[in-house]
């Protein structure tokens, strides 16, 4: 029996990049907002499509009902609110840790059974924002500096299970691409890190023999 695998943001950018890497002897669920988001991946990769807004507590936990069992769990889906702290208004705070760090506590939460069945593999896709916050990216940041605070006190709690923190720099990704657009700025993904490096990252943590424990992978485009 192969391994499973849930990919959180997987119906496009980092996300179905990692999921296209684990495909090959994984069984993956494809996670997104809406089945229409993850059909296209889902149907290439012959994987499981797994619809839900991570942000609906009810929707999660009839979504994670039926997972016994699971190898890797990978945190991938994200927001970005960008602006001052002047601009930035409660709603954009609140949409940003609803994504990037409730959600994500709770569908660990509610998976920890199945991954300590599995002695399974927690990957937290984080970012470079997650370790440094410039100026416009206090709330994205913010929510970064805690998903790392959140991986820190998982590994220590939960001794059987990995847990891995991957803070890559700006990726040619929709997101980066919008990023750029507020930046004002033309758009040339070649400046940026390609969504198959990361995911190669990612498949590398992965891999690595049980006697090693990857806590901490950090990426820069050159
Ligand atoms: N792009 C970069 O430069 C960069 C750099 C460092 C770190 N990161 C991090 O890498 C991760 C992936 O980023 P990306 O650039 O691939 O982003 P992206 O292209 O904007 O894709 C975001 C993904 O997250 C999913 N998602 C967002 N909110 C969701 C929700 N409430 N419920 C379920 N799914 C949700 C989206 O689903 P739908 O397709 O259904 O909308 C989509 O699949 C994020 O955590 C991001 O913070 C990105």
């Amino acid at each position: 029996m192969s391994p499973t695998a849930l990919v959180t943001g997987a119906g496009r950018g980092l996300g179905a990049g990692i999921a296209r890497l684990l495909a090959a002897d994984h069984d993956v669920l494809i996670g997104g907002t809406t089945a229409d988001s993850v059909a296209a991946v889902s149907e290439e990769l012959g994987a499981t499509p797994w619809p839900v807004d991570l942000t609906d507590a009810d929707a999660l936990r009839t979504a994670t009902a039926d997972v016994d069992s699971l190898d890797v769990l990978v945190h991938n889906a994200g927001v970005a609110d960008l602006g001052t702290v002047e601009d930035l208004t409660l709603a954009d705070w609140r949409h940003t840790f609803e994504a990037n760090v409730f959600a994500v506590a709770e569908l660990t939460r509610l998976l920890l059974p199945a991954l300590r069945r599995a002695h399974g593999h927690v990957v937290l896709i984080n970012s470079g924002a997650g370790l440094r916050a410039n100026p416009r990216w206090s709330a994205y940041a913010a929510s970064k500096f805690a998903l790392r605070a959140f991986g820190d006190a998982l590994r220590q709690e939960e001794p059987d299970i990995r847990v891995t923190s991957v803070h890559p720099g700006r990726i040619d990704t929709d997101m980066q691409r919008a990023i750029v657009a507020g930046e004002g700025k033309s758009y040339d993904g070649s400046q940026y890190l390609s969504v198959d490096t990361v995911a190669r990252a990612v498949r590398h943590a992965i891999d690595t023999p049980a006697d090693a424990h990857p806590t901490e992978i950090v990426l820069r485009p050159r």
